[in-house]
């Protein structure tokens, strides 16, 4: 509990600290952190031409060649949302880049208990059995790309855990290792999650997708 104070008010103090932007989205504001537990050894996969900066169709167009990988990667964990994802919504036009995730091209999917995901900051808060599944991919410096972690946040009943929100954090590896879970197998490994998510308290802890990368409601 205190670890998690801690690293909530790192995270408040960025927010305050950093500098003044006229952003509405939360996110933006936030200062990249790495999140640990990459797989020992990166498959090779493809390479791309100009890694730097993929415009949202190229992005778009090395997920559509790399998602069914994805799907099989994750699946040894036996995780119902690693299943399921791929049938959910996507609310995201095409994969962005998400500095706060470990530098990874990231989509998120939604289950239909949490459909007022769509509405975004009008959201209020998503009901118990509400699943956001986010998966992703690294593009390397050198252009290679490979699969990356699963992330997921489950709206658990209430009680579950007030500093949460009520909010189970999940992260799957590539590979399908497990690697943590809030209350679970890992729980310190993923605590660091809920710290940072905090700071969108008000928004019941969701960050939400960057406005250009949204989809209509
Ligand atoms: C340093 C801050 C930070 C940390 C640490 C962090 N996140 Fe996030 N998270 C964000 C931001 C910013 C967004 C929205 C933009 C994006 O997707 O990158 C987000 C979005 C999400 C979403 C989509 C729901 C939403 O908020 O719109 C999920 C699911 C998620 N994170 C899971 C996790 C899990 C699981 C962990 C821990 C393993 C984690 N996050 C750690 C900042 C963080």
């Amino acid at each position: 509990m205190l670890r998690l104070l801690i690293t909530s008010g790192f995270v408040v103090a960025l927010l305050v600290l950093g500098p003044a932007s006229p952003v509405t989205w939360a996110g933006e504001r936030l200062q990249t952190a790495q999140i640990s537990g990459d797989p020992e050894e990166p498959r090779r996969h493809f390479r791309i031409r100009r890694p730097a900066r993929l415009a949202p169709a190229e992005a778009e167009e090395i997920y559509r060649q790399l998602i069914d990988e994805l799907v099989a990667g994750y699946a040894p964990t036996d995780h119902p949302a690693a299943r399921d994802y791929r049938g959910w919504r996507r609310y995201n036009s095409a994969p962005y880049l998400s500095a706060t995730h470990g530098n990874l091209y990231i989509n998120n999917y939604v289950n239909e208990a949490g459909g007022a995901y769509g509405r975004f900051e009008n959201a209020g808060i998503l009901p118990v059995g509400a699943i956001i599944a986010k998966d992703s991919f690294v593009v390397e410096r050198n252009g290679e790309v490979r699969p990356g972690p699963l992330f997921i946040m489950e709206k658990m009943p209430k009680g579950f855990n007030y500093v949460s929100g009520d909010w189970r954090y999940t992260q799957i590896m590539p590979d399908g290792e497990f690697f943590g879970e809030t209350h679970g197998e890992g729980a310190e490994r993923v605590a660091f999650c809920i710290g940072c998510h905090l700071a969108v308290e008000q928004q019941d802890h969701l960050f939400f997708i960057p406005a250009p990368y949204r989809v209509a409601p």
